[in-house]
Parts: structure tokens; C-alpha cells; sequence
């Protein structure tokens, strides 16, 4: 058939026998790599532009068969990951998708909604805003939080900054940074960098922020946190957010919330609890301690995509009034207008096109159910404590921190000397993350070079974890100095 001037229409895009055949084939591949994932080392033997240099320098001009461009992909491009579904992955905080969540994608890929307005995709919204809300009843919040999802927790704490801003009368939305008081945010020195990032983005710069000190289990402060905010104030400087983590990247470490929102309330600052990491655990009503006074927070964030298993991103922000969120970023032009002003999730956060991202948390919820996802959870929390105990008894190793949650923090000590010792734990880390069955992280704590395992993917058993722990009492024994 041809149209009026005689034009074949023809699709520009793939047959749907063609894409029939190239999603068989990813699903084939898929399949085959996370059966096979184990056997693969974690960590890419390459170095950097290895991968790149394998590849084309120049687009092509005619489309190729997917079979080949997969060919590509699998020979070149997979030997150069970081498999981060692998159960040696122990740096970090795991992020790994589990399976629901990869069929998730494919659904939310072969929709291709943008969920930018209520009315872009109706169902896009209403189903984002009610997985939030499953999540924040399965971490026991009270009904008056709603939230979205954004990408990641950096764009989550930062537009909780926005509103922040907003809530204290700076007026920053009309007038921008030009007069008024120094707006401070307070935060613990172990806090996450997105914290201070948020800082700088929003315009507070990094000199209003206030790193309080910690205690000897690398919890906030609160003595020093109400004295650094009463000299502030004193200064004529406005406590904009104080920021508590429950979770923190190093250690795992939990502010005391509850003191923490008692202060910020005194002093009129905005409360937003960083449990990017640790918020899953709150579905386990074991570790509900831990999470006490988060239920006061003007914001909280939590990461499904840190210990759920929805593949990255997935940033959940919740918050107790909307106002502030839609106060200080609200903008629509009249192209953007709709008949439903009040139900559009651009108006909450900097982008304005929105990925499907409720649906994978829908579908995982679906999938796994909340029992499903809390044993996973518990049976990392158990493993990480069984290495704890183990590298304990070993008087070759210190534990430097209180384990918490699935994270453990340890050296490798008896040198007597600081500075040996740092060098010998860095050279134990290279040799084992080397070898490729597992891969470990490092932080610093009070100065030290500190080596840290954090136990989070779906597939990780204790016996991977046992098998990190014999490389490193190995590479312990043969890297000894002298
Ligand atoms: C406690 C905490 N907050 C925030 C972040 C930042 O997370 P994202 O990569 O989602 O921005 C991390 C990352 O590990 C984290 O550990």
C-alpha cells in the first residue's frame, strides 16, 4: 500500500519477528550469564581502555544484526564488567538485581512511558505512588509519608535539601543566594560525600557544612551537634537540615535519630535521615531499635536498590509534607499544563522526564513478597556476623568497628607499627580482589587504612563469604612484612 504521493511506508524500527529474535537471544544470554556467574571473576582483569580499544572508533552508518552486536557484547564488553550480582561481591554496598527486577526492566523498556505528568502515563504514576507506599509500610512508617523514586540517594538528599532551603523562609527560589543568613547543614563526619555534594549543588557551599564528630561507635554527636548549631546561630547563621544516618557507608554505624530530631526540632531545621543503605533492614521488626525517631524525619531516604534487589536505580524518597518539595521546584510552562496540576511527579525534584521505576519495585514486591525479601536480608545480617566472629578469633585480625547490619570493618594487625600495618592491609586487599572470587572495599577509620566486607547480593551464601575470609588470613600470612 502507498500513500497519496505514492511513498512505500515501511518501519523504520525492527519487525516484530526481528525483535522476537534478538529478546530470545538476550534472554538466552541472560540466563547462561547469571548461571554461570560464579565461575567469573568479580573484579575485570583489564586495564583502563582495554575495552574501548576493542571496539569500533566510528558509529556505523548501516544497522547490524543484534546477533552480532551481542556477539560483541558478550566477547568484548562482558569481560570488562564488575559483576555486581556476583556472590564474592562483598565491596561496598551490594546493589544486584534480582530476577523479578531484571523481567521488570524489560517490561518497563518495552512500555517506554515517561512519567513526567500524571496524564504522560497515568498508570505510571498511581503505580510508582503506590509501591512507595508498600515500601513504607513494610518499613513500619506511619501513613503520613508519601515519596517518590529517583534515580539515586545523591539526587534524593539533594532535592530534601531543596525543600529544606525552602521550609526555613530562605526564599532562595525567587531570590537565589544573594542576601540573608548562611544557611548551615549539619551532619555526622561519617556521613555519606552525597551529603556534602547536596551542599555544594544546592549553593550552601561546603563551608556551611558542619561534620559533627562521632563516638567511639561512629555515631553522631549530639553534644557537639547541639553546641555546633548553637555557636551558628549566634553567628546569625540559619540550621537549615541536619542530615542522621542510619547506615553509615563506612561502618553501618546508626545516629541516634531520636536526639538527633529532638535537636533539629529546637532549632527549627529541617530532619532528613540518610538510610540509603540500612532502611531495607527496617522490614525486619528484629532490628526496629535501630531505626527509633526516623518516624519524626521531614524526609528519609531508602535505596531498594542497596539490599531489596531492584536493579540500580531505585532511590525511594519519603517525606511528611509535599509542600516543600513542590515550593521550591514547581515550575510549569504552559506547554506542560495539565487538568490535573496536583498528581504530576515533575513537579517534586530537578528532572523532568521520569523512567517507570515504580513498577520494578511493584513487580519485586509481587514477586518476592516481603517475607522473601526480609530472609535475604536476615540471612546477610547472620553470615556477616558468622565472618565477624571468625576474623574475632583470629588474633591476626582486629575488628575496627561494631557490626552493623551486614557490614564488618577489620585489619590485619600486630606489626606494632601504623603506618606497616596500613601498607600490609592494602597489599592483603590487592592480592585477594586479584585473585577474582571475591571483591572486598576498603574505608578509613580515625586515620587507619581499614578493610571492610559488606554482605548484600541475593546469591551469597556463607560459604563465599568463608572463602574471602581464608584468601585474606592467606594473603595475611604470605604479605607479613619482614
Ligand atoms: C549511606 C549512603 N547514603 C547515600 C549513598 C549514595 O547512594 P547513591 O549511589 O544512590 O547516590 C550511599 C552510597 O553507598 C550510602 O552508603
Amino acid at each position: 500500500m502507498s500513500d497519496a504521493k505514492g511513498i512505500q511506508p515501511r518501519s523504520l524500527d525492527w519487525s516484530s519477528d526481528q525483535l522476537s529474535q534478538a529478546l530470545h537471544a538476550a534472554s538466552k544470554w541472560t540466563i547462561e550469564y547469571r548461571d554461570g556467574i560464579a565461575e567469573l571473576p568479580v573484579l575485570p582483569q583489564v586495564q583502563p581502555g582495554d575495552i574501548r580499544s576493542h571496539l569500533a572508533q566510528k558509529p556505523p552508518s548501516e544497522g547490524e544484526p543484534f546477533e552480532k552486536v551481542l556477539a560483541d557484547f558478550d566477547k568484548y564488553i562482558v569481560p570488562g564488567l564488575t559483576h555486581w550480582n556476583h556472590p564474592g561481591f562483598l565491596a561496598y554496598f551490594s546493589s544486584c538485581t534480582r530476577g523479578p527486577s531484571v523481567a521488570a526492566e524489560l517490561l518497563i523498556a518495552a512500555v517506554g512511558v515517561n512519567a513526567m505528568l500524571w496524564r504522560t502515563s497515568p498508570a505510571a504514576t498511581e503505580v510508582e505512588l503506590l509501591a512507595v507506599d508498600w515500601l513504607r509500610q513494610a518499613v513500619n512508617l506511619p501513613e503520613v509519608y508519601s515519596g517518590l523514586i529517583f534515580d539515586t540517594a545523591s539526587t534524593s538528599t539533594f532535592t530534601a535539601l531543596l525543600a529544606a532551603r525552602e521550609h526555613v523562609g530562605a526564599d532562595i527560589r525567587e531570590n537565589g543566594l544573594t542576601d540573608g543568613p548562611r544557611l548551615m547543614l549539619y551532619t555526622s563526619e561519617q556521613s555519606h560525600s552525597s551529603v556534602e555534594k547536596a551542599a555544594i549543588a544546592a549553593g550552601l557551599g561546603r563551608k556551611s557544612v558542619r561534620k559533627i564528630k562521632v563516638d567511639e561507635r561512629f555515631r553522631m554527636r549530639t553534644d557537639a551537634l547541639e553546641q555546633a548549631i548553637t555557636e551558628d546561630r549566634q553567628k546569625g547563621a540559619l540550621p537549615a537540615m541536619v542530615c542522621a544516618t542510619v547506615g553509615t557507608t563506612s561502618t553501618g554505624s546508626v545516629d541516634p535519630v531520636n536526639k538527633i530530631g529532638e535537636i533539629a526540632r529546637d532549632h527549627g531545621a529541617w530532619l532528613h535521615v540518610d538510610a540509603a543503605y540500612a532502611g531495607s533492614g527496617a522490614l525486619l521488626p528484629e532490628l526496629a531499635s535501630n531505626f527509633a525517631g526516623w518516624e519524626s524525619a521531614d524526609s528519609i531516604v531508602i535505596n531498594p536498590h542497596k539490599w531489596m534487589g531492584t536493579s540500580l536505580d531505585c532511590s525511594v524518597l519519603l517525606y511528611r509534607n509535599s509542600t516543600p518539595f513542590r515550593s521550591s521546584l514547581a515550575l510549569t510552562p504552559a506547554y506542560l499544563e495539565s487538568e490535573q496540576p496536583n498528581s504530576n511527579l515533575m513537579d517534586i525534584g530537578v528532572p523532568l522526564g521520569r523512567r517507570f521505576r515504580g513498577l520494578k519495585l511493584w513487580v519485586l514486591f509481587r514477586c518476592v513478597g516481603i517475607a522473601g525479601l526480609a530472609e535475604s536480608i536476615r540471612n546477610h545480617i547472620e553470615i556477616a556476623e558468622a565472618a565477624a566472629a571468625r576474623l574475632d578469633a583470629n588474633p591476626r585480625f582486629n575488628l575496627a568497628a561494631p557490626v552493623s547490619f551486614s557490614t564488618v570493618c577489620f585489619r590485619a594487625v600486630g606489626l606494632g607499627d601504623v603506618e606497616a600495618e596500613d601498607r600490609w592491609n592494602r597489599d592483603i586487599l590487592s592480592r585477594v580482589n586479584a585473585e577474582g572470587r571475591v571483591f572486598l572495599s576498603h574505608t578509613e577509620l580515625e586515620g587507619r587504612y581499614t578493610l571492610r566486607l559488606s554482605v548484600g547480593s541475593v546469591d551469597t551464601e556463607s560459604r563465599h563469604v568463608m572463602e574471602a575470609l581464608d584468601a585474606l588470613e592467606r594473603a595475611a600470612n604470605d604479605l607479613i612484612p619482614g
